[in-house]
């Protein structure tokens, strides 16, 4: 199996004739945050942005290999450059710090020469800053193994992000196009669950969304009534009252 076949083709189990579930990845350049996800078994990836790695104020190289060292999982790696070339050039670069290395490639017209020329040399590409379901299938059939929709960034401009999840899952179902679907810029909890039953095969969502979705106001009222009610359960050699 090449290195972009690993990557690409888990739309469908062929098996079972359905999607696998979704995934859940965390959109983040800080270590700590991973390891922690990581540690509750339910870290499939993670995806990064240079945003993000700023925000870690740490040399990119040195963070992803890091973060290499706790994920198994792709792990999304924007390049900088802006120029089909230079993409392509950066693309090279990133996936010699790890196994596991996507190239993160800005949608538009070099970026999709850049994808067609990294796929083409087994590379995987996940595509960026996709707010249309044209952008979607164009990146797809340039061969990119992922595209990215930022849904959150839609809905702050009055557009519906989750419709966006949705046509491009209908597309892609329709015509057999094995690119998978992250859905990004995932703002809260709800977004999660939307785009699961809209057809996303990811979700990447930043760490206060994983914390917000672990937790349910009756679960931690339960917990506490358990709390006090254990207290009352007789330990050996208690005595009776
Ligand atoms: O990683 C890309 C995306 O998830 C960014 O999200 O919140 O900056 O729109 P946001």
């Amino acid at each position: 199996m090449s290195h972009l076949q690993r990557f690409k083709g888990f739309r469908r189990d062929p098996e079972r004739k359905v999607r696998e579930s979704v995934k859940i990845y965390l959109d983040t350049a800080n270590v700590e945050d991973i390891r922690e996800v990581a540690s509750w078994g339910v870290l499939a990836g993670v995806t990064t942005n240079p945003s993000l790695v700023a925000k870690e104020g740490r040399v990119y190289e040195e963070v992803i290999r890091e973060i290499a060292e706790i994920c198994k999982g792709p792990i999304s790696v924007e390049v900088l450059a802006l120029d089909a070339e230079g993409m392509v050039a950066e693309g090279r670069e990133v996936v010699k710090y790890c196994d596991n290395a996507v190239v993160k490639i800005p949608m538009g017209r070099e970026g999709l020469k850049a994808i067609y020329a990294l796929s083409s040399d087994d590379i995987p590409v996940n595509t960026t800053l996709i707010f249309s379901a044209n952008q979607a299938l164009l990146a797809a059939r340039a061969g990119a193994a992922y595209i990215s929709p930022f849904l959150g960034r839609l809905d702050d401009i009055s557009e519906d992000g989750v419709s966006l999840i949705s046509d491009i899952a209908e597309i892609f179902e329709t015509h057999a196009i094995e690119t998978e679907i992250i859905a990004a810029s995932i703002r809260h909890p709800l977004h999660v669950i939307e785009v699961a039953r809209h057809g996303a095969d990811i979700a990447t969502c930043p760490m206060k969304v994983l914390e917000q979705m672990c937790e349910h106001p009756l679960t931690s009222k339960g917990i506490e009534q358990f709390r006090r009610d254990s207290e009352k359960i007789p330990r050996p050699g208690m005595t009776k009252n």
